[in-house]
């Protein structure tokens, strides 16, 4: 972690930082517009904050794009948001490889579109010796799907009980190597998990915002990293302890 002045008081920049992307549909209808429009604005403002995230050193991101409940939604809505996704990507892609970016998926492919899924597929791949930051797109993710299948696979590969550690259930989730998250951020005003990395984020620090996800610009994030700046990480331990 380091600190960094700007315009603003010190922020701390941490190393992973996760966000649920969320007021997409409410930034539209104040506009009197659809749903996807506001979608759109909000895929618009992610390509600035990982610009930021970059500028900023800040080594892993994590976007909630996509949950396995947001399958529920309306029909137009759930393949908008996976056409989005592929225009992302195909938009995209040479740029943030060119500025190092890594592309992990969080999430499995079950119900996504052929097509889509060998675009992603494709973006990791072609990204994967990057290294200037880790980008994890949780897309069809939820976090207790995630711990299912983890389980599964902790059975299957028949560890005994005995073998079942903190350290190995973290090595069979999506995110297995990397660090957890240290600041997760919400937008919209709302106070929930939302399913998202639900293991992952035992010691997280949470940030509320009530900005709306389009209008979550740089000024915002820096907002975010200088609360984080301000917070005591105890890990369960008492503040003498820390130093
Ligand atoms: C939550 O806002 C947002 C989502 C379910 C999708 C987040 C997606 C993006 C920001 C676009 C980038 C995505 C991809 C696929 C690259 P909401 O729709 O729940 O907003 P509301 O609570 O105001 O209705």
């Amino acid at each position: 972690m380091s600190t960094r002045q700007s315009s603003d008081p010190i922020m701390v920049i941490p190393q992973h930082v996760a966000i649920i992307m969320d007021g997409n549909g409410r930034w539209a209808e104040q506009r009197g517009l659809p749903r996807l429009a506001g979608h759109r604005a909000g895929t618009e403002n992610l390509r600035k904050i990982i610009e930021e995230c970059i500028n900023l050193e800040i080594k892993y991101l994590t976007i909630y794009a996509f949950s396995t409940e947001n399958w529920q939604r309306p029909p137009e809505e759930v393949s908008g948001l996976m056409a989005l996704l592929e225009n992302m990507l195909d938009r995209e892609l040479k740029s943030l490889h060119k500025n190092g970016v890594r592309i992990r998926h969080l999430g499995h492919c079950a119900g996504v579109n052929k097509r889509l899924v060998q675009k992603i597929s494709e973006a990791v791949e072609l990204t994967s010796g990057n290294s200037s930051l880790v980008l994890n797109v949780a897309f069809n993710y939820g976090g207790r799907d995630e711990m299912v299948r983890a389980v599964k696979r902790i059975i299957s590969d028949g560890l005994s009980s005995a073998e079942v550690t903190e350290e190995l259930i973290s090595n069979y989730l999506y995110t297995a190597g990397q660090p957890d998250p240290d600041l997760i951020i919400r937008t919209s005003g709302e106070y929930r998990i939302s399913n998202f990395l639900v293991w992952q984020s035992a010691y997280s620090e949470w940030y509320f915002t009530p900005a709306l996800w389009p209008d979550f610009n740089e000024k915002e994030l820096h907002q975010a990293l200088v609360f984080f700046g301000s917070r005591e990480r105890r890990f369960g331990q008492v503040s003498a302890q820390i130093g």
